[in-house]
């Protein structure tokens, strides 16, 4: 053992010290990077390092061996970062709350943000009822009316699902489908308690075991109905005017108009997935007790509103401290865009104009590069659908911070006209959920090319987008959008003034992977202005692209298309930025060092493979990692058969 020691010290000092003497202390986009900020960020990876490990055998485990000493099993990088943000925002409320002199009160949205958070914060025992207050009467008792006015809400997963989703990179359409066959609700008492308080003038509920019973036989009647008769895409566009005609047991002008909220033309174009299966629920629902109808709506609306992401009345009991980052959480599902403009305008707006000009040359360096791998047509592909891909990465766009571009002048305050703040928590929610709704309406309803132009240059979140989602930088596949989270552009992560091996070893592959993502096993059968067009079908008829892919596809992945971006992201950095083999020998360590940070303490999810397989599988592809770290053959990050990609 002491032997053993002995060597592994020497082995890492040998490797290391004479190293980071030769980092490559070049500014690339700038005049000057200071020397303090990089020598305490390399530092500070030293010290994940575990240089018992030998790097050619698990690069993860000798990249991020401290990891957990130092930060504990919970957390990443990331997760850290998005910490930090939800503390500035935070302090940032709790500071306006006392000091009601500062100017922030005389600005846009923040008023409003501030009232919403002092409503959210006092908030203590849910009191679900209220929701079902406020909620104004439908104009009939017919059960597809509820559904409209629920449907202001966004909220539309039973009966028949009425929404309007974004259909490529300039368009939304309404989408109607029959209701959603994944029924991952609960009917619980204190559900049934608040439904029964609230209708206690209309006669006698049946008892909540009964009600239970009525409700699942509801359900595996809808279940049946709702059933493709054939297992095909049976989505069709029809007018206004032709779905009427196919479906005359309902006024579609009627629900559509309500649920939206303007009149919509006989010749207004809908996208409407198995029709026949949308007509058996109407004739049945038409028939059926009204009352019952009306009472499943009730309860699953309540279900939805406790279960959107970070509803902070499941954490209603939580301390007064905790409860300021439960309320910062829910609001940045709930209030996306104003959010983001208080933090631009608070935190950000110091620092964006020296990262645009870092971010977007990187991003423009690395597209130059793909182009010339497409160029090289080392596939062989024909002509036409080069073109077509050639088309796809000029027209990937990136945007940090996810906020709208360009704006004119008075843009927030006619945001923030149509957003209503009222007397209590309850209200504010349901307010904000109108909001965002009416506001995808009125998209789907924009000819305006101007205003197209600004509303379609970030992707608007809405209040049930999951956190593994808007956590971390992602490619918005309909948009043809890199969208990087303000909790990117900071420390551990970037900095302006980082010297080449910090700022491309983990920028430029971050940027890499998910420019990437456009060409990766999924997302490659859509064009740039986000139409499908399976181009996959072709592809995969190319017996080197296809060979390709059949070498990445092993049993063990969790999702191909997050390998295939890994790979082939982390090549095109390398071939951008570390293509010299002189200065790979004096930076390549630090480069890969930097990084597998971003893979350190990372658990994986439905779409990731944990961190350690992710960066040890995606270095193990590139024969210049060898290079850097003297690998022997045989070793584990030195395969003998590689797979190769774009
Ligand atoms: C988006 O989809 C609509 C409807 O299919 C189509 O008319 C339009 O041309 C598409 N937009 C672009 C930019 O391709
Ligand atoms: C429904 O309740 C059961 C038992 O309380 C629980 O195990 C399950 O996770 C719940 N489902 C949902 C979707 O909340
Ligand atoms: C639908 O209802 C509207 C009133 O909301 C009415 O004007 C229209 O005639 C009705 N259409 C049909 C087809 O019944
Ligand atoms: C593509 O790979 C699959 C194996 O996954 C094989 O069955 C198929 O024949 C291949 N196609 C071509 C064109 O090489
Ligand atoms: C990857 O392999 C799985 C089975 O292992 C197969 O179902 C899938 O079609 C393959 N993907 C591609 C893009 O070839
Ligand atoms: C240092 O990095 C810059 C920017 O990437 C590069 O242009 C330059 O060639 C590098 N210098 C050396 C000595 O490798
Ligand atoms: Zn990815």
């Amino acid at each position: 053992m002491p032997r053993l020691w002995a060597f592994c010290l020497l082995l890492a000092s040998a490797r290391a010290m004479p190293r980071s003497l030769q980092v490559n202390r070049t500014c690339p986009y700038q005049e000057e990077c200071d020397a303090s900020i990089n020598l305490r960020h390399i530092e500070k990876l030293e010290r994940y390092v575990n240089i018992e490990v030998d790097p050619c055998e698990d690069f993860h485990g000798y990249a991020c061996g401290n990891w957990n000493n130092i930060h504990g099993q919970q957390d990443s990088a990331m997760s850290l970062s998005g910490d930090h943000i939800n503390q500035q925002y935070e302090n940032l409320f709790e500071n306006l709350l006392r000091d009601r002199a500062a100017e922030e009160h005389g600005m846009p949205i923040y008023p409003n943000l501030v009232k919403y958070y002092h409503s959210c914060k006092v908030v203590n025992k849910p009191r679900l009822r209220r929701y079902l207050e406020l909620l104004p009467a439908p104009t009939s008792s017919h059960w597809l009316d509820l559904v409209a006015l629920l449907g202001r809400y966004g909220y539309h997963e039973h009966y028949v699902k009425i929404e309007v989703s974004q259909h490529n990179a300039s368009q939304h359409m309404i989408l109607i489908q029959p209701h959603n066959y994944n029924l991952n609700w609960n009917f619980t008492m204190h559900i049934y308690k608040v439904l029964r308080r609230h209708l206690q003038n209309e006669g006698q509920l049946l008892h909540f075991q009964d009600m239970k019973e009525k409700f699942l036989e509801l359900e595996q009647n809808l279940l049946r109905l709702a059933k493709p008769a054939v297992e095909a895409d049976n989505l069709k566009v029809y007018t206004l005017e032709g779905l009427q005609r196919e479906i005359p047991e309902v006024n579609w002008s009627r629900t559509l108009g309500k649920q939206m909220g303007r009149i919509i033309h006989q010749d207004h174009q809908l996208l409407i997935d198995e029709l026949p299966a949308i007509r058996n629920l109407i004739n049945y629902l038409n028939e059926a007790d009204g009352n019952l109808l009306k009472l499943y709506s009730l309860a699953r609306f309540l279900n939805y509103l406790t279960q959107l992401p970070h509803n902070p009345l499941e954490k209603s009991e939580v301390s007064s401290s905790s409860r300021s980052s439960v309320c910062v959480r829910h609001m940045r599902k709930a209030l996306y865009l104003a959010m983001n403009y208080a933090y631009e305008t608070s935190f950000y707006h110091k620092q964006r104009s020296a990262d645009d000009l870092v971010i977007h040359r990187v991003f423009e360096e690395l597209k130059a590069e793909f182009t010339n791998t497409l160029n090289r047509n080392d596939f062989g592909l024909n002509p036409t659908l080069l073109t077509a891909l050639k088309a796809k990465i000029e027209g990937v766009r990136l945007n940090v911070g996810n906020m709208p571009r360009n704006v004119p002048k008075d843009f927030y305050l006619d945001f923030e006209q149509s957003w209503l703040v009222g007397r209590d928590f309850y209200e504010n929610h349901l307010h904000s959920l109108l909001h965002f709704n009416a506001h995808l309406s009125h998209l789907e309803s924009m000819r305006n090319g101007l205003e197209k132009h600004i509303w379609y240059s970030f992707n608007y979140h809405g209040p049930e987008l999951m956190d593994n989602i808007d956590a971390t930088p992602y490619f918005y596949c309909l948009s043809s959008i890199i969208i990087i989270p303000y909790a990117y552009v900071q420390l551990p992560f970037y900095h302006y003034q980082f010297w080449p091996a910090l700022l491309y070893g983990d920028l430029a592959n971050t940027l890499g992977h998910e420019m990437l993502h456009a060409f990766d096993t999924y997302f490659v059968d859509y064009d740039a202005q986000g139409n499908m067009r399976d181009y996959s079908d072709e592809l995969l008829l190319n017996p080197l692209y296809n060979a390709s892919v059949n070498c990445l596809n092993d049993s063990s992945v969790e999702s191909l298309n997050e390998r295939t971006s890994d790979i082939s992201g982390s090549r095109l950095a390398l071939q951008t930025y570390m293509k010299d083999p002189q200065e790979r020998l004096a930076n390549g360590r630090l480069y890969f060092l930097q990084f597998a940070q971003f893979f350190c303490g990372e658990k994986g999810d439905i779409f990731h493979d944990v961190g350690s397989k992710r960066l040890n599988y995606a270095l193990a592809q590139m024969p210049e990692f060898v290079e850097v770290f003297h690998c022997g053959p045989g070793q584990a990050m030195n395969p003998t058969e590689r797979c190769s990609f774009w």
